[in-house]
């Protein structure tokens, strides 16, 4: 009988929810790309699909490296998107500043405003192994800053003012004392 090879597997990760004290860690620098990296992505992104994300960074899934995957391709169709995967991102220099409304895959049904800068440049790593810098503003550049601050244990909602935040705590309470199937 001829064997069939076996394609790799791809599947959805569990996504950590708020709470949950692993997304407060911070996150270790990957030193180099091997078979669980690539693996870790394709399942990354898997999971970013199926929850119709547009960003995602491995501590969201419980995995604490400096690794992010963002692909704004379903809300920016005028281009041809390839999805980013970068590791060790960091934003290297910063330019304006824009109010945008976020939410996260980590904390279902809260969205709020948040005020961040609106350029960026970041030197990463890419899933070959390559120093690349990216240019980025508008969207992408907020999805990036977004998971950059998931590495550092760093939430969208600490970046809201007092009384905003405020508001927000019931709802917050509610979200993490919320019952999940594993
Ligand atoms: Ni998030």
């Amino acid at each position: 009988m001829e064997e069939i090879p076996r394609l790799p597997k791809t599947e959805p990760l569990q996504l950590r929810y708020y709470g949950d004290p692993v997304l407060r860690k911070r996150a270790e620098p990957v030193q180099e790309i091997t078979d669980v990296e690539r693996l870790l992505a394709d399942d990354m992104l898997e999971t970013l699909y199926t929850s119709f994300g547009i960003g995602l960074a491995a501590t969201q899934v419980g995995i604490l490296k400096r690794f992010i995957i963002a692909d704004i391709g379903v809300v920016d169709d005028e281009e041809e998107f390839e999805p980013l995967k970068l590791f060790n991102p960091e934003i290297i220099s910063v330019e304006g500043e824009c109010v945008l409304e976020e939410g996260c895959l980590s904390i279902p049904d809260l969205r709020a405003e948040v005020k961040r800068p609106e350029q960026i440049v970041v030197n990463a790593m890419n899933i070959d192994g390559e120093d690349v810098q990216i240019e980025a503003d508008g969207l992408l550049a907020r999805v990036i800053q977004h998971e950059i601050d998931h590495l550092n244990g760093v939430l969208f909602i600490d970046r809201i003012s007092g009384i905003k935040r405020q508001l927000l705590r019931d709802q917050l309470k509610i979200i993490q004392q919320a019952e999940r199937p594993d």
